[in-house]
């Protein structure tokens, strides 16, 4: 049996609009996810999912319930350890690629080892070696606008991946993308997990999430049932 790698009890998230006016996101989410759990959410656009992802990422905090990441209640961390703790552990993928458009692709690969203080000479063969794993060594100087969308989300996974991060997190990384090319960008998610990476992808595409082995449901802030995936 794994160990316990993300536990959510009683979540609950809601925007402060106005002095006394709150939007309440997220409802009574409960979720457990072991290492190497590779899990899709669906769901109606505004039900929350982005919200839970930056949760779970450390870029968000719930206004209640309990967050475990590792076993470890994040609600014992001060904030300012949020950043190290994510750099370490989780690899983020986005819809829009959220490449830095004046660096290359071996930069934006190179800044998460630098946000962690990864040393210069251990950087070079980890960048290098994340490029080749997503298939993207002949375009290593391009800048993200010389880049296909597939090609700019192949960039992305690296950097994601380049810190072998225990958790790898995906709002939409099909997106923007044709269905083969989705595929091959599902693929290599898929290879990330076969490695050991816990995996969570949010998509609307139903093709996208049968490649995980288990998708989530969430309508208005809650899960509403799920099913098991093709494996
Ligand atoms: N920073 C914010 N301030 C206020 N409301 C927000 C904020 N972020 C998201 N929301 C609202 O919360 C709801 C859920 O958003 P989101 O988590 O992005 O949904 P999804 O990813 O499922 O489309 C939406 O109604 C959205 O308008
Ligand atoms: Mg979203």
């Amino acid at each position: 049996m794994s160990k316990p790698i993300i536990e959510l009890e009683k979540i609950d998230k809601a925007y402060q609009l106005g002095k006394e006016h709150f939007l309440p996101v997220l409802k009574n989410i409960n979720i457990t996810l072991k290492k190497g759990d590779f899990i899709a959410i669906m769901g109606p656009s505004g039900s929350g999912k982005s919200t839970l992802m930056n949760i779970i990422g450390l870029l968000d905090r719930p206004n209640a319930g309990v967050y475990r990441l590792d076993e470890q209640n994040i609600e014992t961390l001060p904030k300012r350890q949020f950043p190290k703790l994510r750099s370490k552990k989780v690899g983020f993928i986005f819809q829009n690629y959220n490449l830095l458009p004046r660096y290359s692709v071996y930069k934006n690969v190179e800044l998460p080892l630098i946000y962690a203080k990864v040393p210069r000479i251990k950087r070079k063969e980890k960048v290098i070696n994340a490029i080749k794993a997503v298939g993207l060594s002949d375009r290593i100087k391009h800048k993200p606008n010389e880049l296909s969308g597939g090609e700019a989300q192949r960039a992305t996974i690296a950097r994601a991946i380049v810190n072998e991060p225990e958790i790898i997190l995906a709002d939409e990384p099909t997106g923007n993308l044709d269905t083969k090319t989705g595929k091959e960008i599902m693929a290599l998610l898929k290879e990330a997990n076969k490695k050991g990476a816990t995996v969570i992808v949010v998509t609307h595409d139903p093709q996208i999430a049968q490649w995980a082995s288990k998708t989530v449901v969430m309508v208005d802030g809650e899960f509403v049932g799920g099913k098991e995936g093709r494996e």
